[in-house]
């Protein structure tokens, strides 16, 4: 098999990708870039290659990807200002015997799209689309986990569950279904430039989602309306930034506000309603549903209920 670089592989998109790529018996054929390697000390005794790499210095990454002929490249957590890091990298791999670039991208890249992510997102499909490399676009729908089991616990805290998505939809999809996409795209022939929107298999509203959730938890979660600037001063009130701050997070959470509003008014106006059979195609099972990961976390989710007293 073919060595295959991974970048972001101590987060948790990649360590769940390492984590099957081994259990496939590929372990042999990954190297691994961080910013810290003893973080990836485990790896190393599997069998990895763990090397030094920062998307913030270029310099680094021309060792980091040496000897590998695919790359994952998963995309930064810097939202609204990954594209330098990403080229960074596409540049890095492109020069030194990269054949094929699969990048971790989003289910609608579209020019007209909102949602800020989208910007990223599609100047980084255009670089590696120059890069002379093949390439394979995952492109994610919204983690139905950072809803449910992220912000969810807050919703049950607080019984209250502010959107200004005006039951727009979308086909939240669970993190490890399109890991799962990108471990077999990785491991098989034929998906040399193409495109896969990787979608749950049920287009919902919020009203519907926040229905499950009182359901399972045993505790109502109310939908609130409210319009951008309401959405704002509610991530204001907990503390939210605005924009991307590295490595910060509030409640556990590495969000700002300017990604959720537009994400929000995304959905809003129909371009996150996208629903595909990509994962059956790519993996030959159906994807998981919403519904699926709040059954399978429902103990969670009813532990947040009870700690609210209820
Ligand atoms: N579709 C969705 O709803 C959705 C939701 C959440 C995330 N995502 C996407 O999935 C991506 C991965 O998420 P995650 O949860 O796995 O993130 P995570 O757990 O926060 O991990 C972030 C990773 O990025 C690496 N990194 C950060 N800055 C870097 C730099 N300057 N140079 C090199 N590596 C750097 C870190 O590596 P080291 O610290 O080891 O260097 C770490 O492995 C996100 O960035 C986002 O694009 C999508």
């Amino acid at each position: 098999m073919a060595r295959i670089v991974i970048t972001g592989a101590s987060g948790q998109y990649g360590r769940m990708a390492t984590d099957k790529l081994i259990a496939k018996g590929f372990a042999d054929d990954l190297i691994l870039i961080t910013r810290t390697p003893a973080k990836l000390e485990d790896r190393e005794a599997q069998g990895c290659d763990v090397r030094y790499g920062d998307f913030d210095k270029p310099e680094t990454l021309a060792d980091a990807v040496r000897g590998a002929e695919k790359m994952l490249l998963i995309s930064g957590t810097r939202v609204g200002a990954r594209v330098p890091q990403h080229k960074a990298a596409i540049d890095a791999a492109a020069a030194n015997g990269v054949k094929h670039i699969f990048y971790t991208s989003f289910v609608n890249v579209e020019e007209n799209n909102p949602a800020i992510v989208t910007i990223d997102h599609r100047e980084t499909e255009n670089l590696v689309k120059k890069s002379g490399c093949a390439w394979t676009f995952l492109r994610d729908a919204h983690y139905a986990d950072a809803m449910i089991l992220n912000a969810g616990p807050g919703f049950i805290a607080s019984g209250t569950w502010f959107t200004s998505t005006d039951g727009g939809r979308e086909a939240m999809v669970w993190r490890e279904d399109c890991v799962d996409c990108a471990v077999a795209a990785l491991t098989q022939d034929g998906h040399e430039n193409k495109a896969y929107p990787i979608t749950g298999p049920n287009s919902e509203n919020f009203e519907e989602v926040a229905a499950m959730l009182s359901k399972v938890s045993g505790k109502e979660v109310k939908l609130v309306e409210t319009n951008d600037e309401g959405m704002y001063a509610h991530f204001d009130a907990l503390g939210i930034p605005r924009e991307p701050i590295d490595d910060q997070t509030v409640a556990g959470i590495p969000w700002n506000s300017d990604d959720m509003v537009s994400f929000e008014r995304s959905i809003r106006e129909g371009y996150l309603d996208i629903c595909t059979d990509d994962v059956e195609k790519l993996t030959g099972r159906k994807a998981r549903s919403v519904r699926e990961l709040i059954d399978a976390n429902a103990e969670f989710l009813k532990q947040a209920a009870r700690d609210t007293g209820a």
